[in-house]
């Protein structure tokens, strides 16, 4: 059966162009809407990087049918959900006897809800609820993820499942997470981003929930959020909620406004799962390539340090993002998100290998590989950032063990904390 599909895509009220998805051919093709092009305005939405050209032709892409980019081109494929978002959707499917659907329905679902500011239509509608109820939201989580892992036969709460759905699939990542508002004056928290308005604080709330690893993984990141800030990385303002959910602002709404914004693997169609095109080196050519400010590649510079130095090896592509200025049509480096110890610090994991390498590295990264990159790139002062980077190792187990992280967990973390210089 043939199933040619059509989507349109908006961005800023404008409607850029269409994505077609052809399944049995395994290709899809992308045309920008004439009107769109003829005004001549939001130049370098998609900075040429061999993906999407500024013509009127329609585009065939057929080299993007993997698991990272679903067959579309990746620009788009930034939108779908990832990990945990594709559970929950699963999830929900089944609880009313679908099975699967197609990746262009599946930005139908998204809508107008997505990450960043692109918008697709005709959007396929779901009731829209206004009250959260988080414990009852963590409830069906972990009951989705525990479902996940034993084969039990139990079916799933359908209501309580749309509700997850509407505010959990946006957002990208493989941990259980959740998008709420919160109203600045009245402190009232509101399911997802139905009010994108100046009058809310809209939040990317990583969940606690109680899984094999048996640790608050969550403390550990907003622990790890608050030294990357006084090492000079820009992040979001951060809290905990109840003491061990991690909420962060997210950097695609301000002011009441979205922004639009795309990883490193979707501005490139380098999939963050190869190693082949994961590397340091990589996110700096894209970074130069997209005339960020130098001082952005200084504070590139310093992520990749705290990485090394803190054993964030989850570094991946996607873990990089890009901000587009309507205004003046530039790309800029997106704040940080997403550093923490990527592994459970309670198993022991062999050969373990960062997703960016460095040198041709996953491990073993010495400082004098780091010196080439900066060589390379300009940066100034490697050794000082290192240094100074290093130096709040105390600092970091000192706010773990004044959280309550268990000491196994922050002792695990003491050891593997490398000195680069
Ligand atoms: N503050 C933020 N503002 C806007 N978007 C964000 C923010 N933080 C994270 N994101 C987006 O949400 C996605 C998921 O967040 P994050 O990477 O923290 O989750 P994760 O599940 O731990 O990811 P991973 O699969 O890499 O472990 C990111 O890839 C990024 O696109
Ligand atoms: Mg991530």
């Amino acid at each position: 059966m043939a199933s040619n599909r059509i989507i349109n895509v908006s961005l800023f009220g404008n409607e850029i162009g269409r994505i077609g998805l052809d399944e049995d051919q395994m290709r899809s093709s992308f045309q920008y809407n004439p009107a769109f092009l003829a005004n001549n305005t939001l130049l370098n939405i998609f900075p040429t990087t061999g993906i999407i050209k500024r013509t009127e032709h329609v585009q065939l892409y057929s080299q993007f049918n993997n698991g990272t980019f679903k067959g579309i081109p990746p620009q788009f494929a930034d939108s779908l959900p990832d990990l945990f978002g594709s559970i929950i959707f699963k999830a929900w499917l089944e609880s009313k006897n679908q099975q699967t659907i197609s990746v262009l329905e599946q930005l139908a679902y998204v809508g107008n809800r997505g990450m960043g500011a692109l918008e697709y239509s005709p959007a396929i509608k779901i009731q829209e609820n206004t009250s959260i109820n988080l414990d009852k939201i963590i409830e069906v989580v972990q009951e989705v993820l525990d479902l996940k892992r034993t084969t039990g036969e139990k079916s799933l709460d359908h209501q309580a499942l749309l509700n997850i759905f509407k505010i959990g699939t946006s957002a990208g990542g493989a941990r259980p997470k959740i998008l709420i508002s919160e109203e600045k004056e009245t402190g009232k928290i509101i399911p997802g981003d139905l009010e994108t308005s100046d009058e809310y604080n809209h939040y990317l709330v990583k969940l606690a929930l109680d899984d094999e690893t048996n640790y608050p993984r969550e403390v550990v990141e907003f622990c790890y959020y608050q030294i990357a800030r006084k090492v000079g990385i820009r992040m979001m303002d951060s809290k905990l909620i109840d003491d061990k959910h991690f909420a962060t602002l997210r950097f695609d709404r301000q002011d009441g406004k979205k922004k639009h914004v795309l990883t490193a693997s979707g501005l490139t169609g380098w999939d963050y799962k190869n190693p082949d095109e994961s590397s340091y080196e990589n996110l700096f050519k894209l970074s130069s390539f997209l005339k960020i400010p130098h001082a952005q590649m200084e504070e590139l510079f310093k992520r990749m340090v705290f990485n090394l130095t803190f054993g964030n090896v989850d570094d991946h592509l996607k873990n990089h993002s890009f901000i587009y200025n309507k205004l003046d049509y530039t790309w800029q480096l997106a704040p940080a998100y997403d550093l923490t110890y990527a592994l459970n610090p309670l198993l022991n994991f062999r050969n373990t290998k960062r997703a960016l390498s460095v040198n041709g590295k996953r491990s073993g990264i010495t400082l004098n590989d780091l010196l080439k990159l900066a060589d390379d790139f300009t940066i100034k002062n490697p050794e000082g950032i290192v240094k100074n980077t290093f130096s709040y190792k105390e600092q970091l187990i000192d706010l773990m063990e004044n959280h309550d992280v268990p000491k196994a967990v922050s002792w695990k973390m003491h050891e593997s904390i490398v000195e680069l210089i």
